[in-house]
């Protein structure tokens, strides 16, 4: 398959995928977001696929949405930005209901809407210097499409202190709330990597399927049509036009703080 905002290698069981925008942090715009959504469709698709591994090139592993293009949504018409924000949405339900096992490496820097990739996935392991936050609000938006597997995965009351106040936190902070699996040293990625492929490869792979699918069940997660994935598109999509989300993704590109941090 030919991606442009990322790069898929196929191995014997396992798929790699890469975010490959380095030069903006691998922000998620609307190829990507596509073309993710495609690449994990696809991979789900194939019997001989059992593991996805998940990264991102260059300093970050993930920047979160695209604000540049979050913040032209104010020039579309709004059942074209609400088209959109039901992509994001999408994308995260497609790793959230994937059948494979999916891995997450990150690093640098895991903003935003890269949480709702990790809270999707199944193991994330995270190299010790990664910052996370979900800035959002500083930004005048919500972590909306995100939030329901965020808030299943790591619990209202870590929520609230993460998403309400915006902060950053260290990967040892993100084990704590629960968000990643495992934090490494750098040198230590690939053999934490090849032992989970391992764990994995151990296991039948319609018993994994079934697996996911029992723990979705027992979390309350197993909806495919729960209305909370449209309120939270709508949500977003009224956000990124609103006057505070214009003005906090403008001040993000200006390097200033927003009107209401002065
Ligand atoms: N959307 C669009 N562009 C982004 C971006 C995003 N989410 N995050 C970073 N970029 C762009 C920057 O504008 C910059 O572009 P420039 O080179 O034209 O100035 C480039 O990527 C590099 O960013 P920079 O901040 O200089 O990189 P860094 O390595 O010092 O820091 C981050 C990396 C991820 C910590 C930092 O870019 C950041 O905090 N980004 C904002 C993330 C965010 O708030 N996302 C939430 C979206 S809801």
């Amino acid at each position: 398959m030919d991606f442009k905002t990322i790069k898929v290698q196929l191995g014997e069981s396992m798929a790699w995928v890469n975010l490959d925008r380095p030069e903006v942090r691998n922000a998620l715009n609307d190829a990507m977001i596509s073309e993710l959504t495609e690449a994990f469709d696809w991979l789900n698709s194939r019997d001989d696929i059992r593991v996805v591994i998940l990264k991102g090139n260059g300093k970050c592993f993930c920047a979160g949405a695209d604000l540049d293009y979050m913040k032209a949504m104010a020039h579309y018409s709004y059942p074209q930005n609400l088209e959109d924000a039901q992509k994001l949405s999408k994308l995260f339900q497609t790793i959230h209901f994937c059948d494979k096992a999916v891995i997450v490496d990150v690093h640098g820097a895991c903003i935003g809407g890269a949480n709702g990739i990790v809270a999707a996935a199944d193991i994330v392991i995270a190299e010790k210097e990664t910052k996370f936050a979900f800035t959002e609000v500083r930004l005048g938006l919500t972590p909306a499409t995100i939030s329901p597997f965020v808030v299943a995965k790591i619990g209202n009351t870590a929520a609230k202190e993460l998403m309400l106040t915006g902060r950053r936190f260290t990967a040892d902070e993100a084990k704590t709330f629960g968000l990643v699996n495992v934090v490494v040293d750098e040198a230590e990625m690939i053999d934490t990597e090849r032992q989970y492929i391992d764990y994995f490869l151990q296991a039948s792979p319609d018993a994994i399927a079934e697996c996911k699918n029992l723990i979705r069940m027992v979390t309350g997660t197993d909806d495919r049509y729960n209305p909370v994935f449209m309120q939270t598109s709508v949500a977003i999509a009224n956000q990124r036009i609103s006057k505070a989300g214009q003005e906090g993704m403008k001040a993000f590109f200006e390097k200033r703080k927003p009107e209401w941090n002065k």
